[in-house]
């Protein structure tokens, strides 16, 4: 498994599949917290509720199993002497907002399905589900910004035609 998320990527030549795979997941599952943000809007509760739920365990596979290693592995051991850099410095703002955000995400789906099954209301836990959703947004955009100050913009790769032969 972790030799395969070590293997190279797809988005740009020098990133991994770890990261490319990570990068979609966690921009998916945004899109999905979205989602559920309007069907809250519009009193659709249960489907956010579903919704919701999907969203935080989609975006936290990533985190565990490759975000925390590679954390574990490149950015911690030189904290917090490397804090002065910029790439370090910004992934550990990163993975602050983002720990925030997987521990509310994970606390507010537990209480909204242990309180729906006993016919409860959520309504005590708004605020907590606005700050996820801030944490979520920060960390997701921080977390594109990450991925491009390590690993570059994609770049579509070069077109090789066969060069004319001459008469
Ligand atoms: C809401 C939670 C989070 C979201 C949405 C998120 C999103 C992202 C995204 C989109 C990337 C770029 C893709 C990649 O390079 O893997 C990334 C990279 C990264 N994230 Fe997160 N992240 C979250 C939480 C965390 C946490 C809790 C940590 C660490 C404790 C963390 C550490 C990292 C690291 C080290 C990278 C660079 C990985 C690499 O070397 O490729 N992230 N994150």
């Amino acid at each position: 498994m972790i030799a395969f998320l070590d293997g190279t990527g797809f988005i740009t030549s020098r990133s991994s599949m770890g990261a490319d795979l990570s990068l979609l997941i966690s921009i998916a599952a945004f899109v999905m917290l979205t989602v559920g943000v309007v069907l809250a809007k519009s009193k659709r509760y249960e489907a956010h509720r579903w919704v919701q739920t999907v969203a935080v365990v989609l975006n936290a596979v990533p985190v565990v199993i490759w975000m925390i290693r590679s954390f574990r592995l490149s950015i911690l051991p030189d904290l917090p002497g490397n804090l002065g850099k910029s790439v370090e410095a910004l992934t550990t703002v990163h993975a602050v907002a983002g720990l925030i955000g997987v521990v509310l995400g994970m606390f507010v789906i537990v209480r909204a399905n242990q309180l729906e099954a006993k016919g409860q209301s959520l309504s005590r836990y708004k605020n907590l589900m606005r700050v996820a959703s801030v944490a979520y947004l920060l960390a997701t955009a921080l977390g594109v910004w990450v991925y491009i100050a390590i690993y570059g913009w994609p770049r579509p790769t070069p077109c090789r035609l066969p060069t004319p032969r001459r008469r």
